[in-house]
């Protein structure tokens, strides 16, 4: 299969237009690469999954100048998605307000895309443009996606966990103040590990296992699940094993898991309904950058118990913002 590895740009100042990806666009900039023999600097900005620009500058090279934002032949913009119509607006805005110059929109163009045109300090046209894709179609299928991060795997649940998951959520104090009592037979976790495999593929809901890497044990699961495609939302859910608990181990799961929903998958906002007694809970939350957002009353009775819920949501912008830890 071919894909576009990457375009690139020659500049005067390799450092200057990096900085402006990477504060404006979350680009990350690699190093920078000289040939002091050719004269030839280069760095590489990398863009959420994986899209990239070369930059490139030489003291022998003379490419032609253009005139600021013109239109030309060949190669003319750049277009980045960076999430809701509003997020373009405020964006635009900010870039506006820095002193960068905004050469049209924001607006909704004839073919359906909202976007506004913004030139870079070297005067290259810089579309910004509401990203238009649905979240559940996501480009790895849920059933084979897997997540790494430093000390863990988020991986689909499989059959042989049947025993390490009952053993999670059979635990009263796990499961204190979950949707459902604690689990008393082993077939429960069969159950749901069937219906993960039955449901993952066509992308009903995403939950993965979360296993220690060193030693290969599964200590909890989270989940992202009530997807609204056209309002780009999902709930979030998770639990895990009490021993493993005070390590960092959800957090660390969490981040990995929310990167995957506002990146991959798109997302535009993650909420959680929780339960206002379960702190644990409310400070995993708020360790993302959730912030409460209002409660419902009397909301679950689970064994006979009546309790209320606690909303928490989380925006893509949040997120973007860098507010989380
Ligand atoms: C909610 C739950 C996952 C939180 O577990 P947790 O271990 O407290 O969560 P984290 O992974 O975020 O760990 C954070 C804690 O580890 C500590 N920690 C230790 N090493 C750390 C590291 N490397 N990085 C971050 N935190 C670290 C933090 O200081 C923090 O402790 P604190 O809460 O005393 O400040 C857990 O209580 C649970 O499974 N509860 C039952 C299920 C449940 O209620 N789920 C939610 C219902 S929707």
């Amino acid at each position: 299969m071919t894909r576009i590895d990457h375009v690139a740009l020659w500049t005067e100042d390799l450092d200057r237009l990096a900085t402006f990806y990477a504060t404006y666009f979350g680009a990350s900039a690699g190093p920078r690469y000289a040939n002091p023999a050719k004269g030839f600097a280069s760095r590489f900005l990398v863009f959420a999954e994986g899209a990239r620009i070369e930059l490139m500058t030489s003291t022998v090279v003379a490419p032609a100048r253009q005139p600021r934002g013109a239109q030309r032949m060949g190669l003319t913009h750049v277009a980045i998605c960076v999430g809701t119509d509003r997020e373009v607006d405020v964006l635009t805005g900010r870039l506006r307000q820095d002193g960068f110059e905004v050469i049209d929109g924001p607006r909704r163009t004839g073919d359906g895309y909202y976007e506004s045109v913004v030139l870079d300090p070297d005067g290259n046209r810089v579309e910004i443009a509401a990203d238009t894709r649905a979240p559940a179609a996501p480009a790895v299928a849920f059933d084979r996606l897997i997540l790494d991060t430093a000390r863990l795997r988020l991986r689909p649940l499989q059959p042989a966990d049947a025993v390490a998951l009952f053993a999670i959520c059979s635990d009263p104090v796990v499961m204190r103040y979950w949707s459902c009592a604690p689990w008393t037979s082993v077939a429960t976790a069969e159950e749901m590990i069937a219906r993960d495999r039955r449901a993952m593929p066509a992308g009903e809901y995403l939950r993965l296992g979360i296993e220690v890497r060193d030693t290969a044990r599964l200590i909890g699961f989270c989940t992202l699940f009530a997807f609204a495609p056209q309002c780009r939302r999902a709930e979030i859910g998770y639990g895990m094993a009490r021993a493993a608990w005070g390590r960092g181990y959800m957090h660390e799961a969490l981040v990995a898991l929310l990167d995957h929903g506002f990146g991959a998958l798109a997302l535009n906002r993650v909420e959680a309904d929780i339960d206002p007694r379960n702190l644990a809970s409310a400070g995993s939350l708020e360790r993302l950058g959730f912030r409460k957002e209002g409660s419902l009353r009397e909301r679950w009775i689970v064994d006979g118990e009546v309790s209320d819920s606690s909303l928490y949501g989380l925006l893509r912008s949040d997120w973007r913002s860098g507010s989380t830890p």
